[in-house]
């Protein structure tokens, strides 16, 4: 029996009331116990990109920051840029650390807990990208041949730098931090930043995006397990910036003109758009973050629909299928 359509309506519209509700009330509540010049945040992956900005707003609205990154010099200038923005002394902490090293987290951890003695946000924005399709990193250069040993190793190997940027790095810093932020803060919150190719497949991105779904289905499975903890998750499409430079499945002769020359992105979401929307998700607890917002509906759809996800997805990319 089909609920008659007055029903189906009132529903929808509670659900949207509801929503809208939420959305209002949800306004500065974490603000009103943790005043924003008393934060203690731990920033993963702050040596450039969303991760540097996320930062600078931090310092420059009095919190404290310790920045995580692998190279040195780009985080010691964002730590000097942090300096400049407002903090000083024990309130700017750069620690050049691999997040998916064992021992570097739990340094990291116990740098923390001796300066601060504690944490109150954790924002995991470190990744690495992956940029081509998974036959071509296996050398599978015509539909005729079939991958050689070589060939798969190097997709294999590929696979595995992607899973230590973007998921083991994210589960080692969960184990090693969850713990710590729980006792320590009175409003615990983690902020993974994701990604819409974690939700939505794209061509040439399959090594990238199942790495980016592993650690967002773990955070949130770690939100059902820790209830005291606000978990937002956000995911951006395209942003500007640098990000392709980390690609793990770029040899110096790819055949894609992006795989080739992976310079600066400057078309997509802008950095500071991004970095300002993540702090405002963690201010007012918000779960779930699709940036831009209406891309929620391209994730639903392609349930509904996926052969019109799948063309736009080929479209946007460029792709041609061999
Ligand atoms: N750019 C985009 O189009 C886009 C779109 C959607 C989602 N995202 C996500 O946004 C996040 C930030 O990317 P971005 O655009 O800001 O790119 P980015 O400028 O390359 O920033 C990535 C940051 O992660 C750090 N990082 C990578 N691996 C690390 C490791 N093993 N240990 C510690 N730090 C590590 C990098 O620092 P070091 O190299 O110094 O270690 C860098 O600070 C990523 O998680 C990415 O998946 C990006």
């Amino acid at each position: 029996m089909f609920p008659r359509a007055s029903t189906s309506w009132a529903f929808f519209l509670t659900l949207i009331f509801s929503y809208g509700y939420r959305k209002l009330t949800r306004k500065h509540r974490r603000t009103s116990v943790i005043p924003p010049a008393g934060e203690r945040v731990l920033i993963l992956g702050a040596s450039s990109g969303i991760g540097r900005d996320i930062a600078l707003r931090y310092t420059s609205r009095g919190a404290r920051v310790c920045l995580v990154g692998r190279r040195k010099d780009r985080l010691e200038a964002v730590a000097d840029e942090c300096k400049a923005v407002g903090s000083t002394g024990r309130a700017v902490l750069a620690i050049t650390s691999d997040f998916a090293n064992v021992k570097d987290m739990v340094h990291a951890r116990s740098v923390l807990e001796k300066e601060w003695e504690g944490i109150d946000t954790i924002i995991v924005a470190a990744g690495v990208s992956a940029l081509r399709p998974i036959l071509e990193v296996a050398q599978v250069t015509t539909p005729e041949s079939d991958a050689s040993e070589q060939g798969i190793q190097s997709a294999v190997n590929a696979a595995e730098a992607a899973t230590k940027g973007n998921y083991i790095g994210p589960m080692i810093a969960a184990i090693a931090f969850i713990p710590m932020l729980k006792r320590t803060s009175k409003s615990p919150s983690i902020l993974l930043v994701s990604s819409l190719g974690a939700v939505i497949p794209a061509p040439t991105r399959s090594i990238y995006g199942s790495t980016k779904s592993a650690s967002l289905l773990l955070y949130q499975a770690l939100a059902i397990e820790h209830p005291s903890i606000n978990f937002s998750f956000v995911l951006p499409s395209t942003v500007q910036g640098d990000f392709r430079a980390s690609a793990v499945d770029v040899p110096p002769l790819s055949s894609t003109s992006e795989a080739r020359n992976p310079t600066y992105n400057t078309s997509g979401l802008k950095v500071e758009y991004v970095a300002q929307r993540c702090i405002q998700a963690v201010d007012q607890a918000q779960k779930i973050l699709f940036l831009p917002e209406m891309m929620v509906l391209g994730h639903l759809l392609y349930w509904l629909w996926p052969s019109f996800i799948e063309k736009r997805a080929m479209k946007k990319y460029g792709f041609v299928a061999r």
